[in-house]
């Protein structure tokens, strides 16, 4: 088959048992990718554990021609995951972020567990593995890694402080890696995906969820694992055949000066100017907030 394929690349999707992650493997596999299939086969709240869903994802991958292998670690044991991809196919090119449980509960009646575990596997199970991952991508000088946030991550949604928290922390792991993997062609891209899955079934009305096929996510998925993407740290949102970047702007401001003292009405006079994003700029990494301060001060 000829445009984009993955032939000799290695890939991990994690959570890849079903839902997004089987419909990732099963595309970057289609495009011949060496794919294990990572999953820990609990119930969506965390609890439980099996071999099942891993192991019918790769049965599936095998019977359409392609090369997978199971894998049934938990995401927080990234050493264990990596290697077995190392163990079965030599390397490790691509590593898909993608396993996550939901514990939604208002903040009020959330318990240390309910907190915890999430935070765990979303935001400590990508570092985890990604973690793994690294030192055999800085190795061999290259990597694709794509993130899986989500818009009650990056928007808010009532009962999910702890699942908003621990996405909107896979965003500032991802801000900060795109650096650090720069020099070693390490690409690292986040996705905020909405799809009918068995998280969202909880959630979505059947003919939603029928709709909302995960095979629309995946097209994206695999480009940012390609060899042909040379975009690093960018954020997409995507689903049902709508994809487009998100990103975050900072206002003009106002500069009110450091001369007299600035009073807590000065600020609430202002509010109108300061929450104005009429002229707002993209940053592009922290010190784009130091130097616009500094440049504002007349000390650069
Ligand atoms: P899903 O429940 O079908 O897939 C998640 C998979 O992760 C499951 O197969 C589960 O067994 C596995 N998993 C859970 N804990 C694990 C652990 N500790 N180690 C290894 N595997 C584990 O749900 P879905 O919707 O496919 O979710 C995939 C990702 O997309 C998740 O990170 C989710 O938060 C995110 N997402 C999904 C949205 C949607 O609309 N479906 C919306 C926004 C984000």
């Amino acid at each position: 088959m000829s445009g984009i394929r993955f032939d000799g690349k290695v890939a991990i999707i994690t959570g890849a048992g079903g839902g997004l992650g089987r419909s990732h493997a099963l595309l970057l596999a289609s495009r011949g990718a060496k794919v294990v299939v990572n999953d820990l086969g609990g119930a969506t709240d965390g609890t439980g554990a099996g071999a099942t869903m891993a192991e019918k994802v790769c049965a599936e991958i095998k019977a359409a021609g392609g090369q997978a292998v199971p894998d049934y670690h938990s995401v927080l044991e990234g050493e264990a995951i990596v290697k077995t991809a190392l163990e079965a196919f030599g390397t490790l090119d691509i590593l898909v972020n993608n396993a996550g449980i939901l514990r939604d509960v208002s903040f009020l009646k959330q318990s240390e567990q309910d907190w915890k575990l999430v935070l765990d596997v979303h935001l400590f199970g990508s570092r985890s593995v990604t973690k793994a991952a690294f030192p055999v991508m800085r190795e061999k000088g290259y990597g694709r890694i794509v993130m899986t946030t989500s818009a009650a991550g990056l928007y808010g949604n009532f009962g999910q402080t702890n699942y908003s928290a621990a996405k909107m922390g896979i965003v500032g792991l991802a801000n900060t890696l795109k650096f650090e993997g720069a020099k070693y062609n390490i690409k690292v891209n986040t996705i905020a995906p909405i799809a009918g899955s068995r998280l969202t079934a909880q959630v979505m009305p059947p003919q939603l969820l029928e709709a909302l096929k995960p095979e629309f996510v995946s097209p994206l998925v695999a480009y940012l694992c390609s060899e042909v993407c040379s975009e690093s740290g960018m954020i997409f949102s995507v689903g049902g055949g709508y994809f487009s970047r998100v990103a975050y702007f900072e206002g003009e401001g106002v500069f009110l000066g450091t001369e007299k003292p600035i009073s807590i009405e000065d600020v609430q006079a202002r509010l109108p100017q300061i929450k104005d994003l009429g002229k707002a700029v993209e940053p592009t990494q922290a010190v784009d907030q130091t130097m616009k301060i500094v440049k504002l001060m007349k000390l650069a």
